[in-house]
């Protein structure tokens, strides 16, 4: 389980462009469920996740994660436990790279640096096995660079390797955004298959409210960096949620 107490965060702190994101800000999100955010922009999404993550760090508060207390912890150290995906196709996965040598790295997450070669061979089954998965022939470019992978194909890489060592937790930011609807839709699928297989708790940022819905277990929308409504996604519909946005953000 992951939990926030009273976390704490501003930008620009005594000029006049000071933004007071959050004041006090608890959540917790339970264990091998996926939670989802939604929110209009500039409510605190993914400055909430970057938070969560350590590429921004709290003025106050704590994070908790599985009874750990992680707030202190930097960036590489917490992505032991935490895996990301992030909205860009180019973050995530290293372009001039081959896919195994970007698998080899995610696999090597954690582990102290070495001279050893990149890639054990050992491990390439396993590399093999996750690509299987994602139904996309991947398995059968190992030697490519994954600057020639479509957009899709990158995400989907990115979300195999940000699982790939089971991960605490996963943190997915707008992951299918910058794709075409089919492909999102693609992405989307593998997504749940992926959390469900290997029951990871995760938490996924999406501005599309049928996705949110459709391939989470609860909702929680965020305005001006405070929880606005926190339902399972069962209990809420589509139509339920634009209203809420029109009525409680817009207004
Ligand atoms: N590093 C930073 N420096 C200054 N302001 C920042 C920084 N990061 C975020 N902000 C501000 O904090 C607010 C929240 O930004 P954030 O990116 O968390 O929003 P979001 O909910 O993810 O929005 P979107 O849906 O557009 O992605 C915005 O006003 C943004 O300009
Ligand atoms: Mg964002």
């Amino acid at each position: 389980m992951l939990k926030t107490i009273n976390l704490s965060k501003s930008f620009n702190r005594e000029t006049d462009n000071e933004i007071n994101l959050f004041n006090n800000f608890n959540i917790e999100i339970e264990k091998n469920k996926c939670t989802a955010i939604i929110g209009p922009n500039g409510c605190g999404k993914s400055t909430l996740l970057n938070i969560i993550g350590g590429s921004v760090m709290a003025d106050e508060g704590q994070i908790i994660l599985n009874n750990r207390d992680i707030s202190s912890l930097r960036e590489e150290e917490r992505a032991i436990y935490i895996g990301r995906v992030y909205q860009s196709p180019s973050m995530g996965v290293s372009p001039s790279l081959t896919i195994l040598e970007n698998m080899a790295l995610a696999d090597k997450k954690g582990e102290k640096f070495s001279l050893r070669p990149l890639v054990k061979k050992d491990r390439i089954p396993k590399y093999i096995e996750l690509l299987k998965d994602l139904d996309l022939g991947l398995e059968n470019k190992l030697n490519t660079k994954v600057k020639y992978l479509s957009g899709g194909q990158r995400q989907s890489l990115s979300l195999i390797m940000a699982a790939m060592k089971y991960p605490e937790l996963l943190l997915l930011d707008e992951h299918t955004a910058a794709l075409d609807p089919k492909t999102s839709q693609v992405v989307m699928k593998k997504t749940k298959e992926l959390i469900e297989k290997y029951k990871i708790t995760t938490i996924m940022i999406s501005h599309n409210m049928r996705d949110a819905i459709e391939y989470s277990d609860r909702i929680i929308m965020l305005d001006k960096g405070e929880i606005v409504l926190d339902k399972p996604s069962w209990e809420i519909t589509e139509r339920e949620l634009i209203n809420i946005y029109s009525e409680k953000i817009v207004a």
